[in-house]
């Protein structure tokens, strides 16, 4: 498996059956990304809650490779209206893709999407557990901690927030690392606004288990 960060929670991975997915590909917008939406290819679009710097520009992203849109029921039914191709799952639930499984988890968050002026109200917040049958990785998307995500490891890799003020701040995400059991911990949401600035390095030298990375913008991890 190959992980690269592009800002903010926008994650890339090609799986071992050489599928790309994209996490929450907030581009346009993002002052840390490296990524032109107009140009990306990638077979599956993975979204953790409807919030515009997570939605971004998959629409775009969507019409152009028609990649499938992979999120809550409320936010596929919302693409599939429009013509997109979606594929739903509820927290808790399961799918068995040509990539391997995806599996929604619990995460305490909202999830309105401000399109064309209006809140819609799309679902709840989920995280994602990535399993291409050798690697497993965890996208908390954005969340408060809660002590369940004790069962959701152990994962080889924990995908955190640690921006605070919408999400847990570098002390939580600390206590999350190490209720999820993983194995490498990356942080993401962080200093893409003024209000979630943080130190990266600070959280993963603070990390009891000295098990964080932070990735450059588009470094490619190889797992
Ligand atoms: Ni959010
Ligand atoms: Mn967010």
């Amino acid at each position: 498996m190959k992980i690269s960060w592009h800002g903010h929670s926008c994650i890339r991975i090609e799986t071992l059956s050489n599928h790309t997915l994209i996490f929450d590909p907030f581009i346009s917008g993002n002052p840390t990304t490296d990524l032109d939406p107009k140009s990306l290819s990638v077979d599956y679009i993975v979204l953790t809650h409807a919030h515009n710097d997570h939605i971004g520009d998959t629409a775009l992203i969507a019409k152009n490779t028609r990649a499938t849109i992979i999120a809550n029921p409320e936010i596929a039914d919302f693409f599939e209206d429009q013509g997109f191709k979606t594929h739903g799952i509820g927290t808790g639930g399961q799918f068995r893709f040509d990539f391997g499984t995806l599996k929604f988890t619990h995460a305490i968050h909202g999830s309105t999407y401000n399109y064309q002026g209006q809140q819609l109200a799309l679902g709840v917040a989920c995280g994602v557990v990535l399993d291409d049958g050798v690697t497993k990785v965890y996208h908390a998307g954005d969340t408060g901690l809660f002590s369940d995500m004790s069962l959701i490891g152990p994962v080889n890799v924990a995908l955190l927030p640690i921006g605070d003020n919408y999400t847990m701040g570098i002390a939580d995400a600390i206590t999350a690392a190490q209720l999820v059991n993983a194995e490498l911990v990356i942080p993401i949401h962080y200093s893409t606004f003024p209000l979630i600035q943080q130190n990266p390095y600070e959280f993963i030298n603070r990390l009891p288990n000295n098990n964080g990375y932070v990735p450059q913008v588009g470094e490619v991890i190889e797992l």
